[in-house]
Parts: C-alpha cells; structure tokens; sequence
C-alpha cells in the first residue's frame, strides 16, 4: 500500500524524543505488516447491545453530578471523500474537571470526582454523527520535561470493522495556552493536521443554560485525516 505525502506528515512519528515515553516503546526495527485473515475480519466486533443507556452522557453515570463546565461535544466520523462513516463504535476517555484520572497511575495531588468516571463511548449514526455530554477536563501535569502540562484534551478511539483497525487520537481545546508546549501537539509535523485536532466552538449546538457546544469531526485517512496515535493513556 502507498501512502501520499500528506499522510506521512500528518500523523506523528513513532520515536518523537520530546514525548519522552516515545523513546522506550517506540520500534526500533522496521514494521512487519501482517495482511488479515478471515478471522480478524469475522472476530468480535460491538454491536447495538452492548452500549447502555448513560454510556455517550458522562454527567449521568452516578449518583450526583459531577463538578466542572458541562460541554457537548458532537462531530462526525468520515472517511477520505467526506462520507459519513454510520455504526461506528466511538469511546472517549478524559480527566474530570480538576485534571485527575481515575486511574492508579495517577497520583498528582488534585480531587477526585465520585460522580465522575471519564469513559463513555456511542455509535454513529447513519450520517456518521456522534455527541457526548460530558465536563470539560482539565489540564494536568506530567512528568515528561520539567514543569511539563497536558493542554485540556479527549481521548478518542475508534473502531472499524474489527479490533484491528482500532484508531487512536486526542481532541484538544481552541485557545489552550499549553498547546505550543505539549511535544504530543508538536509531535504532528504538519501544523495544519495539527489543527485538525482542535474541536471549534459551536453555539448551534450549546444548549442555553445548561451546556456549551464543541464540534469535533473526525476523518478516518486521506488529504484531510485526523492525525492519529498509538492507543497509549498519558
Ligand atoms: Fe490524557
């Protein structure tokens, strides 16, 4: 398979030493493509069934609701030509409103939120379309350089027809001071498919007094893709 230009810029080397993790796990040996069979092809894939009724509003998953700026974020998955990519399992994953992850490995000093798990995840619609309702997550620090922040981000994944084809990115905020500063931003060479991972702000779909609105559109491969990572948390 041939790739064009575009798509090698877009997306972010494997070794990127100012993303200090890259160093370790990134390959040092050329990829072996491994073509697949009928059994990655027919393997277990999501369905309807599985996604409950709370799982894409991230504000109803407890008890109480949980603390910080209630967003919508809503987009479209696409693929090269800006077809709608329908029933198309999208899960997010973030930190709660003062930047803590449930998560062992994260132990900096800011609150948990019993009424907040982070996770959700929805299917596309047959237009492609997705929406959460969530909190916006806030920025938090990490051990990479010295006095080193994650701008706000979203985790996403996406999965294809199979567990294979699993893509992986970060939505990020428009206006975030930290983003000049953040090697995983950075790490995209081409600056426009870096911004192609900024949501924008949409007063179509803020809902007055309650949530403001954020536009996320994800496009699977081409000229316009998204540029995505390997699944890793950080
Ligand atoms: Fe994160």
């Amino acid at each position: 398979m041939t790739y064009p230009l575009e798509s090698l810029t877009a997306h972010p080397p494997n070794l990127y030493p100012g993303y200090r993790s890259t160093v370790k796990r990134a390959p040092s040996r050329p990829l072996v493509i491994i073509p697949q069979t009928l059994s990655e092809l027919t393997g277990p894939v999501f369905g309807h069934d599985s996604l409950r009724e709370h799982d894409n509003d991230l504000t109803r998953q407890h008890a109480g609701e949980p603390l910080g700026e209630r967003i919508i974020v809503s987009g479209r998955v696409l693929d090269e030509n800006g077809r709608p990519v329908p029933n198309t399992l999208v899960e997010i994953w973030q930190a709660n409103a003062a930047g803590r992850y449930i998560h062992v490995n994260d132990q900096h000093p800011a609150p948990l939120d019993p009424n907040f798990t982070g996770a959700g995840r929805c299917l596309t619609d047959a237009e492609g379309r997705y929406a959460f309702t969530t909190i916006k997550p806030g920025s938090y620090p990490w051990r990479n350089h010295p006095n080193a922040w994650r701008p706000a981000h979203i985790h996403f994944s996406l999965f294809g027809p199979s567990f294979l084809t699993r893509l992986v990115t970060q939505m990020y905020f428009p206006g975030d001071p930290l983003l000049p500063y953040d090697p995983m931003w950075n790490s995209v060479p081409d600056e426009r498919a870096r911004l192609r991972m900024m949501s924008s702000f949409d007063l179509e779909t803020t809902v007055p007094e309650w949530a403001l609105g954020y536009r996320f559109d994800i496009v699977l491969r081409g000229r316009d893709a998204t540029p995505m990572e390997d699944p890793h948390h950080d």
